[in-house]
């Protein structure tokens, strides 16, 4: 059996976190990799209904999506987290759990950027005051210190930052190839390796 792995997507809302978590989920499954996407909006609706957004409730919720993802990851599947998951700590507690095979995805974008698009309206009720504790505004973000990618919505294009992501986890070798290979320019390529030789992957 292949061995699974957890790709922990972090980030503000309205990062790119789920659309880039269902656009990989479909690219796995093209090649197929068995694969589950723990979307923090759609785990909200069932495992952590009821939960809030409390600094208490993030970290059960956090700890919920990491616990499904350690499982499925020992049965061989790519599990894809998409949460805000604003705690360091919380985060690190997973990656602990899981094990070597545990890939934290950073989708950086400014918080300017982030009000400007607002497609859910949130960012503008949380200035107004009408949602209170909102993720960037009035309640923390803490941003990872090492993750294993970082991904930038405003600078790049989803198609650049998800051949990033393949190529990545390619070389990591918790992937298989593609029908077709996976196309970044050689620069960013050298910079995949050099970091992940950091990271002591390679
Ligand atoms: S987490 O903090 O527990 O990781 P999660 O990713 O599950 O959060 O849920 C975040 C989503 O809930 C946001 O994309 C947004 O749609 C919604 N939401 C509602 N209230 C808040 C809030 N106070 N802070 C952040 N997100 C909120």
């Amino acid at each position: 059996m292949r061995k699974g792995c957890t790709l922990w997507f972090t980030g503000l809302s309205g990062s790119g976190k789920s659309t880039l978590a269902q656009a990989l989920e479909k690219k796995l499954r093209n090649r197929e990799v068995n694969v589950e996407v723990l979307d923090g909006d759609v785990i909200r609706t069932n495992l952590s209904k009821g939960l809030g957004f409390s600094k208490e409730d993030r970290d059960i919720n956090i700890r919920r999506i990491g616990f499904v993802c350690n499982l499925l990851t020992r049965n061989g599947v790519v599990a894809i987290a998409a949460a805000i998951s604003p705690y360091k700590a919380i985060r690190g507690e997973n990656r602990a759990l899981v094990g070597k095979r545990f890939v934290e995805i950073y989708c950086e974008c400014p918080l300017e950027e982030l009000e400007r698009r607002d497609p859910k309206g949130l960012y503008k009720k949380a200035r107004a005051g009408e949602i209170k504790g909102f993720t960037g505004i009035d309640d923390p973000y803490e941003p990872p210190e090492h993750p294993e990618i970082t991904i930038n919505s405003m600078t790049e294009t989803k198609e650049e930052s998800l051949a990033r992501i393949l190529r990545t986890l390619e070389l990591m070798g918790f992937i298989p190839p593609g029908p077709e290979a996976t196309e970044i320019p050689p620069d960013e390529e050298e910079t995949i390796k050099k970091k992940l030789g950091e990271l002591g992957y390679l």
